[in-house]
Protein backbone atom coordinates (compact mmCIF):
# COMPACT_ATOMS: atom_id res chain seq x y z
CA UNK A 1 0.00 0.00 0.00
CA UNK A 2 1.19 3.80 -0.67
CA UNK A 3 1.27 5.36 2.33
CA UNK A 4 2.10 8.54 0.93
CA UNK A 5 -1.35 7.99 -1.39
CA UNK A 6 -3.22 6.40 1.28
CA UNK A 7 -4.74 4.08 -1.25
CA UNK A 8 -3.81 0.90 -3.37
CA UNK A 9 -3.15 2.03 -6.84
CA UNK A 10 -3.72 -0.75 -9.70
CA UNK A 11 -1.99 -1.35 -12.91
CA UNK A 12 -4.39 -3.34 -14.95
CA UNK A 13 -2.28 -5.13 -18.11
CA UNK A 14 -5.06 -6.25 -21.21
CA UNK A 15 -7.96 -3.79 -21.67
CA UNK A 16 -10.70 -5.28 -23.66
CA UNK A 17 -13.39 -7.74 -21.99
CA UNK A 18 -12.09 -8.65 -18.87
CA UNK A 19 -10.24 -5.06 -19.13
CA UNK A 20 -13.45 -3.01 -19.24
CA UNK A 21 -15.21 -5.22 -16.48
CA UNK A 22 -12.06 -4.73 -14.07
CA UNK A 23 -12.33 -1.45 -14.38
CA UNK A 24 -16.26 -0.88 -13.79
CA UNK A 25 -15.24 -3.23 -10.97
CA UNK A 26 -11.79 -1.18 -9.28
CA UNK A 27 -14.34 2.47 -10.46
CA UNK A 28 -16.80 1.58 -8.27
CA UNK A 29 -16.11 -0.84 -5.51
CA UNK A 30 -15.14 2.46 -3.36
CA UNK A 31 -18.41 4.03 -4.05
CA UNK A 32 -20.45 1.08 -3.80
CA UNK A 33 -18.71 -0.20 -0.17
CA UNK A 34 -16.86 1.73 2.35
CA UNK A 35 -13.33 0.37 2.39
CA UNK A 36 -10.28 0.97 4.24
CA UNK A 37 -8.05 2.38 1.30
CA UNK A 38 -9.11 2.87 -1.68
CA UNK A 39 -8.06 1.76 -5.24
CA UNK A 40 -6.15 3.91 -7.75
CA UNK A 41 -6.79 3.52 -11.33
CA UNK A 42 -3.27 3.83 -12.10
CA UNK A 43 -1.71 2.61 -15.41
CA UNK A 44 -2.76 0.22 -17.97
CA UNK A 45 -0.89 -1.43 -20.62
CA UNK A 46 -1.72 -3.84 -23.89
CA UNK A 47 -0.66 -5.23 -26.99
CA UNK A 48 -0.59 -2.12 -28.71
CA UNK A 49 0.57 1.61 -27.36
CA UNK A 50 -1.90 3.57 -29.43
CA UNK A 51 -4.72 1.63 -28.24
CA UNK A 52 -3.37 1.31 -24.17
CA UNK A 53 -4.08 5.31 -24.42
CA UNK A 54 -7.24 5.28 -26.21
CA UNK A 55 -8.70 2.63 -23.58
CA UNK A 56 -7.15 4.29 -20.85
CA UNK A 57 -8.76 7.44 -21.27
CA UNK A 58 -12.08 5.70 -22.03
CA UNK A 59 -11.83 3.70 -18.97
CA UNK A 60 -11.09 6.27 -16.83
CA UNK A 61 -7.20 5.37 -15.56
CA UNK A 62 -4.86 7.63 -15.28
CA UNK A 63 -1.96 6.49 -17.11
CA UNK A 64 -0.53 3.84 -20.10
CA UNK A 65 2.75 1.92 -21.02
CA UNK A 66 3.51 0.25 -23.81
CA UNK A 67 4.88 -2.64 -22.50
CA UNK A 68 3.81 -4.74 -19.39
CA UNK A 69 7.13 -5.33 -17.56
CA UNK A 70 7.29 -1.06 -17.80
CA UNK A 71 4.49 -1.72 -15.73
CA UNK A 72 5.25 -4.06 -13.24
CA UNK A 73 8.34 -1.98 -12.62
CA UNK A 74 7.16 1.25 -11.77
CA UNK A 75 7.24 1.89 -7.47
CA UNK A 76 4.27 3.16 -8.37
CA UNK A 77 1.95 0.52 -9.28
CA UNK A 78 0.75 -1.70 -5.84
CA UNK A 79 -1.54 -4.27 -7.55
CA UNK A 80 -1.00 -6.05 -10.95
CA UNK A 81 -4.15 -6.92 -12.42
CA UNK A 82 -4.25 -9.27 -15.64
CA UNK A 83 -6.52 -9.50 -17.91
CA UNK A 84 -4.52 -10.85 -20.65
CA UNK A 85 -4.84 -14.18 -22.62
CA UNK A 86 -3.73 -16.98 -20.80
CA UNK A 87 0.00 -17.80 -21.85
CA UNK A 88 0.63 -14.46 -20.06
CA UNK A 89 -0.86 -15.44 -16.91
CA UNK A 90 2.39 -17.30 -15.88
CA UNK A 91 5.16 -14.59 -16.63
CA UNK A 92 3.69 -11.60 -15.58
CA UNK A 93 2.46 -13.23 -12.32
CA UNK A 94 5.58 -14.45 -11.36
CA UNK A 95 7.13 -11.05 -12.48
CA UNK A 96 4.90 -9.11 -10.11
CA UNK A 97 5.26 -11.63 -7.29
CA UNK A 98 8.85 -11.55 -6.95
CA UNK A 99 8.67 -7.41 -7.73
CA UNK A 100 6.43 -7.04 -4.32
CA UNK A 101 3.04 -6.40 -6.39
CA UNK A 102 -0.26 -8.06 -5.62
CA UNK A 103 -1.89 -9.71 -8.00
CA UNK A 104 -5.42 -10.61 -9.18
CA UNK A 105 -5.66 -12.87 -12.18
CA UNK A 106 -7.67 -14.06 -14.77
CA UNK A 107 -9.03 -17.44 -14.86
CA UNK A 108 -8.04 -19.90 -15.40
CA UNK A 109 -4.79 -19.52 -13.38
CA UNK A 110 -2.25 -20.64 -16.48
CA UNK A 111 -2.33 -22.36 -19.44
CA UNK A 112 -0.97 -26.00 -17.81
CA UNK A 113 -1.50 -27.50 -14.23
CA UNK A 114 2.25 -27.32 -13.74
CA UNK A 115 2.60 -23.54 -14.32
CA UNK A 116 -0.19 -22.90 -11.49
CA UNK A 117 1.30 -25.03 -9.27
CA UNK A 118 4.57 -23.03 -9.58
CA UNK A 119 2.22 -19.85 -9.74
CA UNK A 120 0.67 -21.44 -6.10
CA UNK A 121 4.38 -21.89 -4.98
CA UNK A 122 5.60 -18.50 -5.62
CA UNK A 123 2.33 -16.80 -4.19
CA UNK A 124 2.15 -18.83 -0.97
CA UNK A 125 6.06 -17.44 -0.43
CA UNK A 126 5.28 -13.98 -1.47
CA UNK A 127 1.72 -14.40 1.32
CA UNK A 128 4.78 -15.23 3.90
CA UNK A 129 5.67 -11.28 2.93
CA UNK A 130 2.61 -9.63 3.26
CA UNK A 131 1.94 -9.78 -0.89
CA UNK A 132 -1.05 -11.05 -1.97
CA UNK A 133 -2.51 -12.90 -4.72
CA UNK A 134 -5.55 -14.14 -6.14
CA UNK A 135 -7.93 -15.81 -8.92
CA UNK A 136 -10.83 -14.12 -10.85
CA UNK A 137 -13.47 -16.35 -10.22
CA UNK A 138 -16.04 -13.53 -9.94
CA UNK A 139 -19.29 -15.99 -9.92
CA UNK A 140 -18.45 -16.58 -6.27
CA UNK A 141 -19.15 -12.94 -6.32
CA UNK A 142 -22.80 -12.91 -7.45
CA UNK A 143 -25.31 -12.58 -4.27
CA UNK A 144 -27.77 -15.32 -5.34
CA UNK A 145 -24.22 -17.81 -5.49
CA UNK A 146 -22.57 -16.60 -2.55
CA UNK A 147 -26.56 -16.98 -1.23
CA UNK A 148 -26.62 -20.19 -2.20
CA UNK A 149 -23.27 -21.50 -0.65
CA UNK A 150 -24.25 -20.05 2.60
CA UNK A 151 -27.63 -22.16 2.49
CA UNK A 152 -25.67 -25.18 2.27
CA UNK A 153 -22.69 -24.78 4.65
CA UNK A 154 -26.07 -23.51 7.14
CA UNK A 155 -27.14 -27.26 6.12
CA UNK A 156 -30.49 -26.80 4.69
CA UNK A 157 -30.07 -28.90 1.91
CA UNK A 158 -29.12 -31.64 4.78
CA UNK A 159 -26.47 -33.83 3.24
CA UNK A 160 -25.17 -33.29 -0.91
CA UNK A 161 -25.93 -36.10 -3.27
CA UNK A 162 -25.22 -34.69 -6.71
CA UNK A 163 -24.50 -31.29 -8.68
CA UNK A 164 -25.13 -30.63 -11.93
CA UNK A 165 -23.30 -27.88 -13.58
CA UNK A 166 -23.55 -26.63 -17.08
CA UNK A 167 -21.86 -23.75 -18.69
CA UNK A 168 -23.68 -23.02 -22.14
CA UNK A 169 -22.79 -20.46 -24.84
CA UNK A 170 -22.81 -20.77 -28.90
CA UNK A 171 -20.72 -17.68 -30.41
CA UNK A 172 -19.00 -20.71 -32.35
CA UNK A 173 -21.92 -21.97 -33.82
CA UNK A 174 -21.42 -20.18 -36.86
CA UNK A 175 -18.67 -22.50 -38.68
CA UNK A 176 -17.62 -19.15 -40.16
CA UNK A 177 -17.35 -17.25 -37.24
CA UNK A 178 -13.69 -15.76 -37.16
CA UNK A 179 -10.73 -17.12 -35.86
CA UNK A 180 -9.29 -15.85 -32.05
CA UNK A 181 -6.80 -15.92 -29.39
CA UNK A 182 -8.76 -18.54 -27.67
CA UNK A 183 -9.12 -20.71 -30.26
CA UNK A 184 -5.11 -21.15 -30.10
CA UNK A 185 -3.59 -23.48 -27.66
CA UNK A 186 -0.69 -21.81 -27.48
CA UNK A 187 -2.48 -18.53 -26.14
CA UNK A 188 -5.60 -20.43 -24.46
CA UNK A 189 -4.35 -23.57 -23.22
CA UNK A 190 -7.78 -25.58 -24.14
CA UNK A 191 -11.67 -24.44 -25.40
CA UNK A 192 -14.54 -24.43 -23.93
CA UNK A 193 -12.33 -26.34 -21.10
CA UNK A 194 -10.49 -23.26 -19.79
CA UNK A 195 -12.84 -20.92 -20.04
CA UNK A 196 -16.18 -22.17 -18.96
CA UNK A 197 -14.89 -25.07 -17.30
CA UNK A 198 -12.59 -23.72 -14.79
CA UNK A 199 -15.58 -21.55 -13.76
CA UNK A 200 -17.89 -24.76 -13.60
CA UNK A 201 -15.01 -26.81 -11.72
CA UNK A 202 -14.32 -23.48 -9.05
CA UNK A 203 -17.90 -22.79 -8.48
CA UNK A 204 -18.69 -26.95 -7.99
CA UNK A 205 -16.25 -27.16 -5.22
CA UNK A 206 -16.71 -23.94 -3.68
CA UNK A 207 -20.38 -24.39 -3.57
CA UNK A 208 -20.42 -27.65 -1.92
CA UNK A 209 -17.02 -27.15 -0.28
CA UNK A 210 -15.86 -30.24 -1.21
CA UNK A 211 -12.87 -31.09 -4.41
CA UNK A 212 -13.21 -33.86 -7.60
CA UNK A 213 -11.27 -36.61 -7.32
CA UNK A 214 -11.40 -38.73 -10.09
CA UNK A 215 -13.35 -38.12 -13.37
CA UNK A 216 -14.39 -39.55 -16.83
CA UNK A 217 -14.24 -36.70 -19.45
CA UNK A 218 -14.77 -36.52 -23.14
CA UNK A 219 -13.97 -33.26 -25.65
CA UNK A 220 -14.78 -32.33 -28.62
CA UNK A 221 -13.26 -30.39 -31.65
CA UNK A 222 -16.44 -29.63 -33.91
CA UNK A 223 -14.12 -26.86 -36.35
CA UNK A 224 -11.20 -27.82 -37.22
CA UNK A 225 -10.47 -24.07 -38.99
CA UNK A 226 -12.12 -20.63 -39.05
CA UNK A 227 -11.28 -17.44 -41.43
CA UNK A 228 -8.30 -15.58 -40.07
CA UNK A 229 -9.32 -11.86 -39.44
CA UNK A 230 -6.54 -10.47 -41.90
CA UNK A 231 -8.44 -12.19 -44.63
CA UNK A 232 -5.33 -14.60 -45.01
CA UNK A 233 -6.62 -18.07 -44.92
CA UNK A 234 -8.01 -20.23 -42.37
CA UNK A 235 -6.48 -20.64 -39.37
CA UNK A 236 -6.08 -24.05 -37.58
CA UNK A 237 -8.27 -24.43 -34.24
CA UNK A 238 -5.87 -26.59 -31.70
CA UNK A 239 -8.58 -26.42 -28.50
CA UNK A 240 -12.17 -28.46 -27.52
CA UNK A 241 -14.95 -26.90 -28.47
CA UNK A 242 -17.15 -28.77 -25.81
CA UNK A 243 -16.30 -30.90 -22.49
CA UNK A 244 -18.59 -32.92 -20.39
CA UNK A 245 -17.57 -35.07 -17.64
CA UNK A 246 -18.74 -37.19 -14.65
CA UNK A 247 -17.38 -36.73 -11.21
CA UNK A 248 -16.71 -37.79 -7.83
CA UNK A 249 -15.76 -35.74 -5.25
CA UNK A 250 -14.29 -36.45 -1.98
CA UNK A 251 -17.39 -35.61 0.30
CA UNK A 252 -19.16 -38.54 -1.72
CA UNK A 253 -21.31 -36.79 -3.85
CA UNK A 254 -21.41 -36.74 -7.87
CA UNK A 255 -21.66 -34.29 -10.27
CA UNK A 256 -21.93 -34.06 -14.12
CA UNK A 257 -20.69 -30.94 -16.12
CA UNK A 258 -20.97 -29.99 -19.49
CA UNK A 259 -19.46 -27.09 -21.14
CA UNK A 260 -19.73 -25.89 -24.71
CA UNK A 261 -19.66 -22.97 -26.96
CA UNK A 262 -22.04 -24.51 -29.54
CA UNK A 263 -25.68 -24.58 -27.34
CA UNK A 264 -27.32 -22.51 -29.90
CA UNK A 265 -29.51 -20.16 -27.97
CA UNK A 266 -27.32 -20.15 -24.77
CA UNK A 267 -25.84 -17.45 -24.62
CA UNK A 268 -24.21 -17.71 -21.24
CA UNK A 269 -26.51 -20.06 -19.51
CA UNK A 270 -24.12 -21.34 -16.69
CA UNK A 271 -26.24 -23.18 -14.43
CA UNK A 272 -25.93 -25.17 -11.12
CA UNK A 273 -27.97 -27.39 -9.86
CA UNK A 274 -27.77 -29.45 -6.38
CA UNK A 275 -29.70 -31.81 -4.89
CA UNK A 276 -29.20 -32.80 -0.97
CA UNK A 277 -30.87 -35.13 1.88
CA UNK A 278 -33.44 -32.07 2.75
CA UNK A 279 -33.91 -30.21 -0.44
CA UNK A 280 -32.18 -28.88 -3.49
CA UNK A 281 -31.43 -25.75 -5.10
CA UNK A 282 -31.17 -24.24 -8.87
CA UNK A 283 -29.28 -21.46 -10.34
CA UNK A 284 -28.75 -20.07 -13.91
CA UNK A 285 -27.02 -16.92 -14.74
CA UNK A 286 -29.04 -16.02 -17.53
CA UNK A 287 -31.85 -15.34 -14.68
CA UNK A 288 -28.87 -14.15 -11.80
CA UNK A 289 -30.85 -12.42 -9.67
CA UNK A 290 -32.48 -16.00 -8.59
CA UNK A 291 -32.22 -18.55 -6.50
CA UNK A 292 -34.35 -21.61 -7.04
CA UNK A 293 -34.97 -23.53 -3.78
CA UNK A 294 -36.44 -26.55 -2.69
CA UNK A 295 -36.51 -27.86 0.81
CA UNK A 296 -39.67 -30.63 2.16
CA UNK A 297 -40.10 -28.07 5.14
CA UNK A 298 -43.42 -27.01 3.34
CA UNK A 299 -44.72 -30.14 3.73
CA UNK A 300 -47.64 -30.76 1.34
CA UNK A 301 -46.87 -27.38 0.33
CA UNK A 302 -43.43 -28.00 -1.22
CA UNK A 303 -42.11 -27.02 -4.22
CA UNK A 304 -39.36 -24.94 -6.11
CA UNK A 305 -39.62 -21.46 -5.04
CA UNK A 306 -37.82 -18.39 -7.10
CA UNK A 307 -36.32 -16.54 -4.08
CA UNK A 308 -35.12 -13.17 -5.32
CA UNK A 309 -31.68 -12.74 -4.10
CA UNK A 310 -31.97 -9.18 -3.30
CA UNK A 311 -32.11 -8.72 0.31
CA UNK A 312 -30.02 -6.82 2.39
CA UNK A 313 -29.41 -9.60 4.33
CA UNK A 314 -28.33 -11.41 1.45
CA UNK A 315 -24.67 -11.37 0.61
CA UNK A 316 -23.24 -8.02 -0.85
CA UNK A 317 -26.61 -6.65 -0.92
CA UNK A 318 -26.81 -4.36 2.09
CA UNK A 319 -24.36 -2.13 0.19
CA UNK A 320 -26.01 -2.13 -3.17
CA UNK A 321 -29.82 -0.83 -4.43
CA UNK A 322 -32.87 -1.52 -2.19
CA UNK A 323 -34.43 -4.81 -1.87
CA UNK A 324 -35.75 -5.94 -5.75
CA UNK A 325 -33.69 -3.80 -7.52
CA UNK A 326 -31.86 -6.33 -9.01
CA UNK A 327 -27.50 -6.75 -10.36
CA UNK A 328 -26.47 -7.80 -13.00
CA UNK A 329 -22.33 -9.15 -14.51
CA UNK A 330 -20.63 -5.69 -13.86
CA UNK A 331 -21.62 -5.93 -9.77
CA UNK A 332 -19.47 -8.87 -9.74
CA UNK A 333 -16.40 -7.38 -10.46
CA UNK A 334 -17.07 -4.72 -8.33
CA UNK A 335 -17.88 -6.96 -5.27
CA UNK A 336 -14.68 -8.57 -6.50
CA UNK A 337 -12.40 -5.42 -6.51
CA UNK A 338 -14.00 -4.86 -2.87
CA UNK A 339 -12.90 -8.13 -1.13
CA UNK A 340 -9.93 -8.32 -2.82
CA UNK A 341 -9.57 -4.73 -1.50
CA UNK A 342 -10.59 -5.43 1.74
CA UNK A 343 -8.04 -8.30 2.46
CA UNK A 344 -4.96 -6.73 1.25
CA UNK A 345 -5.85 -3.93 3.80
CA UNK A 346 -5.98 -6.24 6.57
CA UNK A 347 -3.50 -8.71 5.72
CA UNK A 348 -5.17 -11.62 4.77
CA UNK A 349 -5.08 -14.16 2.30
CA UNK A 350 -8.07 -13.21 -0.44
CA UNK A 351 -10.06 -16.12 -2.06
CA UNK A 352 -9.65 -18.46 -4.19
CA UNK A 353 -6.12 -18.53 -3.70
CA UNK A 354 -3.67 -19.24 -6.83
CA UNK A 355 -3.31 -22.88 -4.59
CA UNK A 356 -7.52 -23.04 -5.02
CA UNK A 357 -6.95 -22.24 -8.99
CA UNK A 358 -3.97 -24.87 -9.23
CA UNK A 359 -5.85 -27.45 -7.88
CA UNK A 360 -8.83 -26.49 -10.89
CA UNK A 361 -6.03 -26.56 -13.18
CA UNK A 362 -5.55 -29.73 -11.82
CA UNK A 363 -8.77 -30.72 -12.72
CA UNK A 364 -9.05 -29.56 -16.30
CA UNK A 365 -5.79 -31.42 -16.82
CA UNK A 366 -7.43 -34.82 -15.45
CA UNK A 367 -10.14 -33.85 -18.06
CA UNK A 368 -7.75 -33.95 -20.96
CA UNK A 369 -5.80 -37.06 -19.61
CA UNK A 370 -9.20 -38.53 -19.25
CA UNK A 371 -9.98 -38.07 -23.01
CA UNK A 372 -6.71 -39.52 -24.18
CA UNK A 373 -6.76 -42.52 -21.88
CA UNK A 374 -10.83 -42.75 -22.60
CA UNK A 375 -11.02 -44.28 -18.77
CA UNK A 376 -11.49 -42.41 -15.38
CA UNK A 377 -8.30 -40.26 -14.41
CA UNK A 378 -7.72 -38.96 -10.47
CA UNK A 379 -6.89 -35.28 -10.08
CA UNK A 380 -3.10 -35.43 -9.44
CA UNK A 381 -1.81 -34.04 -6.41
CA UNK A 382 0.68 -30.72 -6.73
CA UNK A 383 3.71 -31.36 -8.44
CA UNK A 384 6.93 -31.37 -7.90
CA UNK A 385 8.64 -27.59 -8.20
CA UNK A 386 9.19 -27.39 -11.90
CA UNK A 387 11.43 -24.06 -12.01
N1 LIG B 1 -14.09 -13.93 -15.21
C1 LIG B 1 -14.76 -13.99 -16.35
O1 LIG B 1 -15.99 -14.05 -16.36
C2 LIG B 1 -14.00 -13.98 -17.65
C3 LIG B 1 -14.69 -13.71 -18.84
C4 LIG B 1 -13.94 -13.64 -20.04
C5 LIG B 1 -12.58 -13.83 -20.02
N2 LIG B 1 -11.94 -14.11 -18.84
C6 LIG B 1 -10.47 -14.31 -18.81
O2 LIG B 1 -9.84 -13.03 -18.91
C7 LIG B 1 -8.63 -13.12 -19.66
C8 LIG B 1 -8.69 -12.13 -20.83
O3 LIG B 1 -9.81 -12.45 -21.63
P1 LIG B 1 -10.62 -11.31 -22.42
O4 LIG B 1 -11.94 -11.92 -22.74
O5 LIG B 1 -10.57 -10.03 -21.72
O6 LIG B 1 -9.74 -11.25 -23.75
P2 LIG B 1 -9.70 -10.09 -24.84
O7 LIG B 1 -9.23 -10.70 -26.10
O8 LIG B 1 -11.01 -9.34 -24.84
O9 LIG B 1 -8.60 -9.09 -24.26
C9 LIG B 1 -7.25 -9.47 -24.15
C10 LIG B 1 -6.42 -8.25 -23.81
O10 LIG B 1 -5.07 -8.68 -23.61
C11 LIG B 1 -4.22 -7.78 -24.29
N3 LIG B 1 -2.96 -8.44 -24.68
C12 LIG B 1 -2.77 -9.42 -25.61
N4 LIG B 1 -1.46 -9.68 -25.73
C13 LIG B 1 -0.81 -8.84 -24.87
C14 LIG B 1 0.56 -8.61 -24.56
N5 LIG B 1 1.54 -9.32 -25.14
N6 LIG B 1 0.86 -7.68 -23.61
C15 LIG B 1 -0.12 -6.97 -23.01
N7 LIG B 1 -1.44 -7.14 -23.27
C16 LIG B 1 -1.76 -8.07 -24.19
C17 LIG B 1 -5.00 -7.33 -25.51
O11 LIG B 1 -4.48 -6.11 -25.99
C18 LIG B 1 -6.40 -7.17 -24.91
O12 LIG B 1 -6.54 -5.89 -24.34
C19 LIG B 1 -8.51 -14.58 -20.09
O13 LIG B 1 -7.68 -15.24 -19.17
C20 LIG B 1 -9.93 -15.10 -20.00
O14 LIG B 1 -10.01 -16.48 -19.75
C21 LIG B 1 -12.63 -14.16 -17.67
Amino acid sequence: MSAAHGSLRVGMIGHAFMGAAHSYGWRNAARVFELPVEPEMAVIAGSDAARSAAAAARLGWAQSVADWRELIERPDVDIVDICAPGDLHFPIAIAALEAGKHVLCEKPLANTADEADEMARVAEAAARRGVFAMCGFTYRRQPAVALARRTIAEGRLGQIRHIRVQYLQDWLSDPDSPYTWRLDATRSGSGALGDLGAHAVDLAQWLTASRITTLSARTQRFVPTRPLPDGSGRGEVTVDDAAFALAEFDSGLIGTFEVTRYALGRKNAFRVEIDGTLGSLAWDFERNNELNLYTEDAGELAGFATVLATRPGHPYLADWWPDGHGLGFDAGFVNQAADFIRAIAAGRQPEPSFADAAQVQRVLDAVEASQASRGWEAVSPEKEKVR
